[in-house]
């Protein structure tokens, strides 16, 4: 009989060094500036109640079509989260903690989505989200801090968008009066437009396809009340304070339901190919109430990790960071020394490698220098006989030193000071 072989599932990853070095520095340089503004860590589970992310929108494609949900063996109906918004506000909903609650993540979500380049069915995101307070300056501060980051990650290819939905209630007389425009000119839209007509007039803003671009073009702008306005005023004379540029976008929908006043999107010129949006988010003040919380507001965002560093692919910047060793071991003794010089390196912060399977003298050396590792500590039959080692370096012409074991790491710490 012959055996399984499995692959990854369709867009899901096997991601691996130095790719996962690259996610790790990304998010330690995330992490560092979210702490740094305030911003606790929060690791919400990957699963919740189905419930939980309806309230992204029945009539966004991330509740309607692309949740990974099933019915547990305890028999309830759950779901893999899509984003961590939905997971944050329902935390705060059960633990009340004080506000305003500033809280970033870095996390798996899970969308049953077509796959392509920069869009997964699995992906990481790493983000922040601010519940307690109507201030728009918090807007600003959210905005800006994942301007900053890209900025910070060396990314010139990052473009803000920016929009306001206004209030529920001026959210609703723009979906009205969308849906009339829309419906105007039904017979002029593609077919699937006039689908999304019927249940999302907002999303059809968001279309890509050309045949509905001139009636898109021609539609109206947001209708916003007073302080709606006057809170994109406060966010905009904010943004100018800081010199965050950005583009007022008119258009701009998000692919979930919550928003409510500021909204903006990070899109990179990077990327080839259509999955752009490098980051994105905005006000959901009525999403932790829906949440059986009580009626407090919140403002966030997500940023695409895999996006970002497809981006920083494009314009050639953050490579993998530097993980060659410092010192590779070699030995041609069958004794433990090899075990122990590494093992002592390590101890000391070297990092250390080394080959095995009592590997000659030669494939060692060419392991060591393959490595990329700056020293190769060596011991023979001689070293073995009098516990010392030779100390070669591998990047330049320096004499070799024979020393004794036991000083090795102190030799080595020395050089790096
Ligand atoms: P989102 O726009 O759905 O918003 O996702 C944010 C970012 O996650 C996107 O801009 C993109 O970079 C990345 N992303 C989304 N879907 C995929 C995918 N299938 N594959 C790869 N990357 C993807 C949210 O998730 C909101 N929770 C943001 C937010 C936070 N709003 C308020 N607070």
């Amino acid at each position: 009989m012959s055996k399984a072989l499995f692959n990854a599932l369709p867009g899901t990853r096997d991601l691996q060094a130095p790719e996962t070095d690259r996610i790790r520095a990304l998010v330690a340089i995330f992490a560092e500036m979210a702490n740094g503004a305030g911003f606790g860590q929060v690791v919400p589970p990957v699963f919740e109640e189905v419930g939980v992310f309806a309230r992204l929108g029945e009539a966004s494609d991330v509740v309607s079509k692309e949740l990974y949900d099933f019915t547990d063996k305890g028999g309830r109906h759950i779901a893999l989260r899509p984003e961590h918004t939905a997971s944050v506000c329902r935390i705060f909903a059960q633990r009340r903690p004080l506000t305003p609650w500033k809280t970033w993540y870095y996390g798996s979500n899970f969308r049953y989505d077509k796959p392509q380049k920069g869009r997964y069915r699995q992906f990481d995101q790493v983000g922040v989200e601010v519940i307690g307070s109507n201030d728009p300056d918090i807007d600003t501060e959210v905005v800006a801090l994942g301007w900053r980051f890209f900025e910070r990650v060396g990314l010139r290819s990052v473009t803000l968008e920016l929009n306001s939905l206004g209030d529920p209630e001026d959210r609703a007389r723009y979906v009205a009066t969308l849906a009339q425009y829309f419906a105007d000119h039904r017979g002029d839209l593609s077919e699937q437009s006039q689908t999304t007509l019927q249940t999302n007039p907002l999303r059809l803003l968001d279309s890509k396809r050309p045949q509905d671009q001139a009636i898109i073009d021609g539609a109206p702008s947001p209708d916003l009340g007073d302080a709606a306005a006057a809170a994109l005023a406060r966010v905009t004379d904010g943004l100018d304070a800081l010199a965050v540029p950005y583009r007022l976008a008119p258009r701009l929908v998000r692919g979930l339901d919550y928003y409510t006043r500021t909204t903006f999107e990070y899109v990179s010129s990077a990327i080839d190919g259509a999955q752009t949006a490098v980051g994105g988010g905005g006000r959901y003040d009525g999403l932790v109430e829906a949440l059986g919380g009580p009626s407090e507001p919140g403002v966030g965002f997500a940023l695409g990790v895999d996006r970002t560093l497809l981006a920083a692919d494009g314009e050639e910047v953050f490579g993998p960071p530097d993980m060659q060793p410092t010192v590779w071991v070699v030995s041609t003794t069958d004794d433990l020394t090899g075990v122990r010089l590494a093992d002592a390196l390590r101890q000391n912060g070297i990092s250390a490698d080394r080959s095995y399977d009592g590997r000659s003298m030669k494939a060692q050396m060419k392991a060591a220098n393959r490595s990329g590792a700056r020293y190769a500590a060596i011991v023979g039959p001689d070293e073995a006989e009098s516990a010392t080692v030779v100390l070669r370096s591998l990047q330049t012409d320096d004499d070799q030193i024979t020393m004794s074991q036991e000083e090795l790491a102190r030799f080595v710490l020395a050089q790096n000071d």
